[in-house]
């Protein structure tokens, strides 16, 4: 049974992340002048296990639970993670399961996940071109790699889905490279508004780069496009396609906010339910956990939390002061 918000909205989707570290510095998630050398990440036990992801998945369930998407930081570099995916699989064969990567280890565990019971990948990509991705994501990796990763999910049968983030005067130019990448594939881009998530990536309006300027520099590049309609209303990127049936699509969370379907819940590494991704302050399910609280205390928690839910940052962005506290993505996940 569906179980709704204070503004009607069901819990439908759960976002887990499951490490606060990456082997990425993007610029927009994790500067590494706030994530270098001296940056305390979480510490192992403050981690949730497997076992306890597995609780809270499984307490979920009855509240309508569809889909869970597996994230970080960078879940890949979690020791076994097909583990956790077996997991998840096994409390439920219908679960969506998803799980967002930069790609880098991605042609190495595409098969495992995959005979895990993962059903799709999300793989970022924000450039074709080496120098501008090496300065994006302050690596020393290749797009290539990420390539490489992209065709070995494909070709164990997983879903992928690529995702670039357009920064104004950073990778415009790379948008229709991304797009060929992707339909020599038989693959959707999805193009996203860099957002003021955290407060470390020195987000500014400026650097935003519209949906609708994205679709521009689409179009110039793949011919006009069309809107289509939504496989589902709680669906972030909004579609759009070419004549010729190529799609791309669009998640504008600053210039088209989608609060109002809004089916997300995160957890964090660290074990804290948040009711949005701008969200200051979690709801700390670890502790419960590791006090022994049963599925069916945690299942009415939750149920109590997601009830009083009001959260719609994105629509009230312009209405107040942006929050000192806000959490950082790659420790919330995408
Ligand atoms: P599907 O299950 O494939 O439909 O995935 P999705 O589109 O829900 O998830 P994905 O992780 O690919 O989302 C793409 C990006 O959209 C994320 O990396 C975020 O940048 C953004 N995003 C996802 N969910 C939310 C959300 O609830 N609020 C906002 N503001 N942005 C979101
Ligand atoms: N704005 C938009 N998307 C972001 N991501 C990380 N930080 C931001 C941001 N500030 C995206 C990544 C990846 C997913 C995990 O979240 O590019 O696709
Ligand atoms: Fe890592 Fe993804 Fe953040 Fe880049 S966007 S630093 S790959 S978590
Ligand atoms: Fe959901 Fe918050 Fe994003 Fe709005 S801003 S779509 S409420 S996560």
């Amino acid at each position: 049974m569906a179980h709704l918000d204070a503004l009607h909205r069901p819990l439908l989707d759960l976002r887990i992340s499951v490490t606060d570290r990456c082997n990425f510095r993007c610029r927009y998630c994790m500067p590494r002048e706030h994530f270098g050398a001296d940056h305390v990440f979480l510490n192992k036990t403050d981690i949730l296990t497997y076992e306890e992801i597995t609780s809270i998945a499984s307490s979920m369930r009855p509240l309508g639970l569809r889909k869970i998407r597996i994230t970080g930081g960078e879940p890949l570099i979690r020791k076994d993670i097909a583990l956790l995916i077996g997991m998840l699989r096994a409390l439920d064969s219908q679960l969506d399961l998803a799980l967002t990567t930069n790609g880098i280890l991605l042609a190495k565990h595409a098969k495992t996940l995959k005979e895990a019971g993962l059903n799709r990948v999300t793989v970022s990509l924000d450039a074709l071109d080496e120098d501008m991705f090496k300065a994006m994501g302050d690596t020393d990796h290749s797009p290539k790699e990420v390539i490489m990763g992209i065709d070995a999910a494909l070709s164990v049968g997983l879903g992928v889905k690529v995702n670039m983030v357009v920064q104004r005067n950073v990778n415009e130019d790379q948008v229709g490279a991304i797009a060929n990448m992707a339909h020599e594939r038989n693959l959707v881009p999805r193009y996203i508004e860099f957002m003021d998530v955290g407060t470390t990536n020195q987000w500014n309006m400026e650097s935003v780069v519209s949906g609708e300027e994205i679709r521009q520099l689409v179009s110039n590049s793949i011919g006009p496009l069309e809107p289509v309609d939504p496989h589902h209303p709680s669906d972030v990127a909004k579609r759009w396609e070419t004549e010729n049936g190529q799609q791309v699509g669009m998640i504008q969370s600053v210039t088209a906010p989608f609060c109002g379907d809004c089916s997300r819940a995160r957890i964090s590494a660290n074990g804290s339910l948040y009711t949005c991704l701008f969200a200051t302050n979690g709801n700390d399910l670890r502790s419960m956990i590791r006090l022994g609280a049963e599925k069916v205390d945690l299942t009415s928690a939750i149920k109590a939390i997601w009830t009083k839910r009001k959260d719609r940052y994105s629509e009230q962005r312009n209405e107040h002061d942006q929050p000192v506290s806000k959490i950082e993505m790659s420790f919330i996940g995408g």
